[in-house]
C-alpha cells in the first residue's frame, strides 16, 4: 500500500511535547509526516525536535518560501491525505472556526481538501467556556472530526476533561481511518435520520426529540465503507460525508415520497428517522387564533407507515432495517415490529435510559433478526454505527466483497 501523508499541526499548549511522541509513532507506523508549528508552539518544543522525528522540514512561517516555483502552504495542503492538529489550543480552534488564516497552520487548514482532525487540549474551564463550545460546534458542523480529550489530572493542576488523547490512541484512530475496507463498494444505501416536522399553521409545528445523530453516523459510516449513500432527513446542522447525497425534507409525507421514489433501486434501506405517526388533518394557512368556545382547534390523522409500505413492496435481495425506539418491553415490541413490517433487522433502542437514545452522544442498542439477538455495548453513536454495519454485512442475504 502507498504510504499516506499526514500533516501534523502543533499549537502552543503544554501537551505539545506529546506531539513529539505522536510524530515518532506515526513514522514507525509507516506514514510520511510533515509538521507545522504555530509560533507559540515553538515556545514549548523546538522545530528541530520535530524535524529529527519526522525526517522532514518543519513549517513555522507562511512567508518562508524556499521554492520559487511553489507556494509552500498550498503545496503542503495538497500533499496531505489527512491533517491532524494535536494538540489544538482554544486559540487555534477559534481561528479555524472563523476562517482566520494568520499563520502557516491555519492557512494550510483552509487550503487543504483532505479530512481534518482536531485533538483539543486545554484547561478544563477553557474547554467548558461557552465561546469554545460555540467554536467546537461550528467546526463540528464544518465536518471536522474531533479526537476528544480524555479526563485526568491536567498540567494546570485541575482534574477534568482537557488532556490530549494519548498518541497510541490517535495513531490507532488514523490506522482505522486508512485501513477501512470498502466492503460496501457498489451498494446503494438509503438512510433516513432525525425527526419529521408537521406544520400546523404558519407559526406552529409538531416534531419530536430525535436529533438525527444516530442516522447521520450510520450514513457516514456507510459512505466510508464505500457505499453510494442517500440520506433523507430534516436535520441540517450535523456533519455529513461529502460523498453522500442529502435529500432535505420536512414532513412524514415528504419523507414517504422521497423514500418510496428511490426505494426500488436500493440494496439496503435503514430507517433511523423518528417519523410522526400523526399529523394535523389540514394545514391552516393563517395562524390559529385562541377563542374561548373553541376547545379543540385541530385534529390529527394517521400518517402513512413508510416502513410497512417498504416491507410490503420489498424487492428480492433488498435488506430493510428499522429502528424501534421503545420505553418499555423493548425486545418484545421490537420483535413484533420485525414481523409486522417484514424487516431483516430491528435496531432496538431503550429510550427510557439517560445515556442512550435521543439527544445524547452514546447509545446502547440490541440488534434483532428472525433468528438472533445481540446486545451491543454502550459506546458512541459512531462506534454503534460501525457495529450495526458489521452486523448487516454479516446477514446471510447480502453479498459483499
Ligand atoms: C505554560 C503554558 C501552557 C499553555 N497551555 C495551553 C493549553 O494546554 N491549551 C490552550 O488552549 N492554551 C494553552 N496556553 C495558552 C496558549 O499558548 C495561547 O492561547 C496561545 O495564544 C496559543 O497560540 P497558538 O494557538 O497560535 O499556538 C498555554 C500557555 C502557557 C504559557
Amino acid at each position: 500500500m502507498m504510504k499516506k501523508n499526514i500533516v501534523l499541526g502543533v499549537t502552543g499548549g503544554i501537551a505539545s511535547y506529546k506531539a513529539v511522541t505522536l510524530t515518532s509513532q506515526l513514522i514507525k507506523a509507516g506514514y510520511n509526516v510533515k509538521v507545522i508549528m504555530t509560533e507559540n508552539a515553538t515556545q514549548f518544543v523546538t522545530p528541530l525536535t520535530f524535524q529529527v522525528m519526522s525526517r522532514n522540514t518543519v513549517y513555522t512561517d507562511t512567508f518562508i518560501e524556499p521554492n520559487p516555483e511553489k507556494i509552500a502552504h498550498i503545496e503542503v495542503a495538497d500533499w496531505a491525505d489527512l491533517m491532524i492538529i494535536a494538540p489544538t489550543t482554544a486559540n487555534t480552534i477559534s481561528k479555524m472556526a472563523t476562517g482566520i488564516a494568520d499563520n502557516m497552520l491555519t492557512s494550510v487548514y483552509l487550503a487543504t481538501s483532505a479530512p481534518v482532525w482536531v485533538a483539543p487540549a486545554m484547561n478544563v474551564h477553557m474547554y467548558q467556556h461557552p465561546a469554545i463550545i460555540r467554536q467546537i460546534n461550528q467546526l463540528f458542523e464544518d465536518g471536522i472530526r474531533f479526537i476528544e480529550p480524555s479526563e485526568g489530572i491536567l498540567a494546570c493542576g485541575y482534574v477534568g476533561k482537557g488532556r490530549l488523547e494519548e498518541p497510541e490512541k490517535i495513531v490507532a484512530n488514523i490506522d482505522g481511518f486508512f485501513s477501512k475496507e470498502q466492503t460496501l463498494a457498489g451498494k446503494n444505501v438509503l438512510v433516513t435520520a432525525g425527526p419529521t416536522i408537521e406544520a400546523i399553521d404558519p407559526v406552529r409545528f409538531l416534531t419530536n426529540r430525535s436529533t438525527g445523530k444516530m442516522g447521520f453516523a450510520i450514513a457516514n459510516e456507510a459512505a466510508s465503507l464505500g457505499a453510494n449513500v442517500t440520506l433523507v432527513t430534516s436535520v441540517k446542522n450535523l456533519a455529513v460525508d461529502e460523498r453522500i447525497e442529502v435529500i432535505t425534507i420536512q414532513s412524514a409525507e415528504d419523507m414517504y415520497k422521497a423514500v418510496t421514489q428511490r426505494s426500488e433501486t436500493m440494496d439496503i434501506i435503514i430507517k433511523a428517522a423518528a417519523v410522526a405517526d400523526y399529523t394535523p388533518d389540514a394545514y391552516r394557512p393563517h395562524k390559529i387564533k385562541k377563542s374561548n368556545d373553541d376547545k379543540e382547534a385541530f385534529h390529527f390523522i394517521r400518517t402513512t407507515d413508510i416502513l410497512k409500505t417498504l416491507g410490503q413492496n420489498k424487492p428480492q435481495g433488498q435488506l430493510l432495517i428499522g429502528f424501534a425506539a421503545e420505553s418499555q418491553d423493548v425486545e418484545k415490541n421490537a420483535r413484533l415490529k420485525l414481523e409486522d413490517k417484514n424487516l431483516d433487522m430491528v435496531v432496538a433502542n431503550d429510550i427510557s435510559r439517560q445515556d442512550t437514545g435521543f439527544g445524547v452522544d452514546t447509545n446502547q442498542v440490541t440488534l434483532i433478526t428472525a433468528n438472533d439477538m445481540k446486545k451491543l455495548p454502550l459506546v458512541t453513536k459512531e462506534e454503534t454505527a460501525l457495529l450495526i454495519w458489521k452486523a448487516i454485512i454479516a446477514l446471510p442475504l447480502i453479498e459483499v466483497k
